[in-house]
């Protein structure tokens, strides 16, 4: 049987952190073995936050590193950035022909950033148009999302259905392949980690990082002796996401019990942590001292994302009626 097509794209803003790992990357490494899948970095998507160009740079690598060290393998997948193949900005300006101002301003991306009274730069408003272009120059058939992205792979697959009426069948209609929410992972204030909060472990933490970042957990105020309730503490939340069901299971008995201190159950979580990210740090290490196979990655996938979407521009080309020759 034929693997489905699964795209990801993903901006290049800043640290990993566990959030991200347990919410979508660590995913994504399982949907290799399953689909055929194209991964890139947004990297022409993030210009509308990102302006400085060392800044910027250093995240694409940083991403590509990070992907790499938990798992993303070249030979399975076509990983690459968008800045290489120009077919993306090309069809996102051909969707803009097709696509009218009332629909965009519906996109809440749109109108969360109207609501907070932002100034909206014209790349942000466009924003989906680039989105589709990404999504259905690689006859892509799923992507994986979490509810906020759903509306942007919605607004492909309208364009597409938009442009094959027009101009005749050429796009494959996207879905959403829903991300079925785990647990939000909390950050170290109870609210969800993410980096606009402050809040994160970042995924490749140090052994003093992860020390640090725990400790700040924050927690009630009982005393070592009295029963807590695990469902209600940062700390254990974390530890549902290493430890394995029956020693789980022993440490809610111990939360509950009452006996158990938050210093020593923020101690285990350190070393949960610590044993987690250890060998992906030591990874991650490894790669940091080659660039150029890193470099090389990209520019290999870059290579083979382009030869498809040349195929697919094409056939627009032909379809919309410039090609001459
Ligand atoms: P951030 O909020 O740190 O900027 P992003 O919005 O870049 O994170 O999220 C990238 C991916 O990681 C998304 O698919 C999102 O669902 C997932 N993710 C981010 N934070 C968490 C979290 N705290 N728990 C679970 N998944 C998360
Ligand atoms: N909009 C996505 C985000 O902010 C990134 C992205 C760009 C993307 N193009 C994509 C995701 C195509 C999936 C498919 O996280």
């Amino acid at each position: 049987m034929t693997k489905k097509t699964l795209l990801s794209g993903i901006q290049p803003s800043g640290k990993a952190h566990i959030g991200n790992y347990f919410g979508l990357m660590k995913r994504m490494v399982e949907f290799q073995d399953e689909y055929n899948c194209y991964f890139f970095i947004a990297d022409y998507h993030s210009l509308n936050t990102i302006k400085d160009k060392e800044i910027l740079k250093q995240n694409i690598i940083d991403i590509v590193l990070d992907y790499c060290a938990i798992g993303f393998d070249p030979q399975k997948s076509v990983i690459f950035k968008q800045s290489d193949v120009s077919e993306h900005t090309e069809l996102a300006w051909i969707f803009d022909t097709i696509t009218t101002m009332p629909y965009l301003m519906r996109a809440h991306a749109y109108k969360d950033a109207e609501a907070k009274n932002k100034e909206i730069g014209v790349g942000l408003f466009n924003y989906p148009m680039l989105m589709a272009a990404d999504i259905l120059l690689y006859d892509t058939e799923l992507v994986p999302t979490g509810k906020d992205q759903q509306q942007h792979v919605e607004i492909a697959r309208d364009t597409a259905d938009k442009f094959n009426n027009t101009y005749g069948t050429t796009f494959v209609l996207p879905q959403s392949k829903i991300i079925e929410e785990l647990a939000v992972v909390p950050g170290v204030d109870g609210r969800k980690m993410s980096k606009s909060y402050g809040n994160t472990i970042p995924l490749f933490a140090s052994p003093e990082e992860i020390k640090k970042a725990v400790m700040s957990i924050v927690t009630d105020s009982k005393g070592v002796d009295e029963p807590k309730n695990p469902e209600e503490d940062n700390v254990f939340k974390l530890h549902k996401l290493f430890l394995e069901e029956g020693k789980l299971q022993e440490l809610r008995q111990r939360y509950e019990k009452g006996g158990l201190g938050h210093k020593e159950s923020k101690d285990m979580l350190i070393s949960e942590i610590e044993a987690f990210i250890a060998p992906l740090r030591e990874k991650r290490k490894q790669l940091e001292g080659d660039t150029d196979y890193v470099l090389d990655i990209l520019r290999e996938g870059g290579k083979r994302a382009k030869q498809k979407a040349e195929k697919k521009m094409e056939a627009v080309r032909e379809a919309i009626g410039v090609k001459l020759y």
